[in-house]
């Protein structure tokens, strides 16, 4: 695989001819940014929110689930600061009147500085022998001048967006002398903000009719049923409700396939506490979610964690999960210490008391949150691009594997008769009979076996079951790993038990 970004390339085409994403709309040339997940990716989608749920409210006891509408209140986004607030600093390039994030258009200027620096390690370590990266960094002249400018960048960019400062943000794009890819030229318009909500009508006359909001998080969702569940669940602080849901963001720069969606899905947890201890739950949470992710086999290394330093006015603490997606190291999942700012603000704005009166302190209090929240799609493609291998076999041939945990892999086990005669498809379809209730399997009959097992690996199936001569007469079959390509034979009495102690 020649580079990172031909490798992301084959990744979503093997998503599309293998079934899992398909663009949306896409006999009538697609809608930007916007993606249907097709039979198999339904499935490792489902899964993914399954591993999830099982987590987060079966494994918890104080962590109840909802189901909220994505139509709410419009004061909703007003009270929660989206109307005002929820906005990206758009550019647009007078020549080639494409509209650009003046944020994304100064990180990609940092991003090609980290570029430079990265290739003159990677050419110095192939030079070096027991080559020092951290010293060769501090040392390199070249290595520090380039550090040096993205600090400087940096720290400049953070502050013009902490003040909000719109036209600094102009200034700074033309001090770093930034064109538009596609004019090549340097003629900007001012910088303004876009607000990232969508908007439409409820009523049935457009006179009269109320502007509601498609929600931009499932969150709100949560806070506004705060007492709801919390009266009728009889929950005790401190305790979480938890949701998976669509949410839209009208995002300008869509790109990265369905890293970043005008329509995605999110499973997000909101854990009330009692005030002053919103940072002892808020490390538990960090740790916690952490564990999920490794859980799943994926190597550590692939995960870090990224500490804010500017914190939102309504947080105390927050971090990003970033993995290392092949286009480089981008948020996963965030978890925020809320405060008690969401619900006091919906105090405030709905007129209603919302407050916990705690039974062990005697006291009524607004509760504090830690927030969890993870894109379900954006989880997908972790999982998804980790799973992609290119893999060169002794034969000189290539396999394309998906090496998906097999806790999520869409099908879990494709029957095949080694021939379509001689008794060993009906044979085949008994032991689908016997599979099925357990887990999602995939007869097939069609094409030399060596083939058949291709297609399972590239769709991700962790095994083959083989129905030869031999099953005919003992009853065992070939059980074929995806990852080892180790076959080894298993009494069909004692398959499921086989195959699930493997998942
Ligand atoms: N309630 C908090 C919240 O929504 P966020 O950081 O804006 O916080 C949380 O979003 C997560 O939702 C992100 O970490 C990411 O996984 C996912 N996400 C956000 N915007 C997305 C987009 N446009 N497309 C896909 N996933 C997105």
């Amino acid at each position: 695989m020649a580079n990172n970004e031909e490798l992301f390339k084959s990744i979503i085409s093997h998503a599309k001819e293998y079934g899992y994403i398909f663009p949306s709309s896409e006999i009538y040339d697609g809608l930007s940014a916007v993606y249907d997940y097709g039979q198999y990716g339904v499935e490792l989608k489902n899964n993914i929110k399954q591993y999830w749920w099982k987590a987060m409210v079966q494994y918890h006891e104080n962590i109840v689930g909802i189901d909220s509408a994505i139509f709410m209140h419009p004061t909703i986004w007003k009270a929660s600061g989206h109307v005002d607030a929820f906005n990206d600093p758009l550019i647009d390039n007078k020549d080639s009147k494409k509209r650009y994030r003046a944020d994304v258009l100064i990180e990609d200027h940092i991003q090609k500085i980290e570029d430079k620096i990265n290739k003159e390690v990677e050419k110095a370590k192939k030079r070096f022998e027991n080559f020092d990266e951290a010293l060769f960094r501090q040392t390199n002249p070249r290595v520090v001048e380039n550090q040096k400018k993205i600090d400087d960048i940096t720290a400049k960019y953070a502050d013009l967006m902490q003040r909000n400062d719109l036209a600094g943000l102009k200034q700074l794009i033309i001090d770093l002398e930034i064109a538009c890819p596609i004019s090549g030229t340097r003629n900007w318009t001012d910088v303004r903000q876009f607000n990232l909500m969508f908007s439409t009508q409820m009523g049935s006359v457009a006179e009269g009719a109320d502007t509601i909001y498609l929600r931009p998080e499932t969150a709100q969702g949560i806070f506004v049923n705060f007492l709801n569940v919390q009266k009728t669940g009889r929950m005790k602080v401190p305790f979480g409700i938890a949701q998976i849901g669509k949410a839209f963001r009208n995002e300008i720069v869509a790109r990265q396939f369905i890293f970043r969606m005008r329509e995605f899905e999110q499973m997000e947890m909101q854990f009330f506490v009692r005030p002053g201890e919103e940072l002892k739950w808020f490390e538990y949470w960090k740790a916690e979610r952490m564990k999920w992710h490794q859980a799943l086999g994926i190597a550590p290394e692939n995960y870090r964690f990224h500490d804010h330093e500017k914190l939102a006015h309504y947080a105390n603490a927050a971090t990003d999960i970033e993995f290392k997606f092949p286009f480089g190291f981008k948020e996963l999942e965030g978890i925020h210490s809320r405060t008690n700012y969401d619900l006091s603000r919906h105090e405030e704005f709905s007129g209603k008391k919302l407050r916990y009166f705690d039974p062990e302190t005697n006291e009524s209090y607004v509760p504090y949150v830690v927030e969890t929240s993870i894109g379900v799609d954006r989880m997908f493609l972790a999982v998804f691009s980790n799973a992609y291998c290119e893999e060169k076999l002794e034969d000189g041939s290539t396999r394309v594997v998906l090496r998906l945990p097999a806790m999520l892999a869409p099908i879990k086990a494709a029957v095949l008769p080694l021939v379509k005669k001689d008794g060993m498809p009906e044979k085949a379809r008994e032991i689908m009979d016997i599979l099925k209730p357990h887990f999602l399997c995939q007869y097939d009959e069609k094409d030399a076996i060596g083939r058949r097992y291709r297609r399972q690996d590239a769709i991700g199936t962790p095994f083959c079951i083989t129905v030869d001569n031999q099953t005919l007469e003992d009853n065992t079959v070939t059980v074929r790993e995806r990852d080892t390509m180790q076959q080894y034979r298993v009494s069909v009495d004692q398959l499921t038990g086989t195959l699930i102690g493997k998942m």
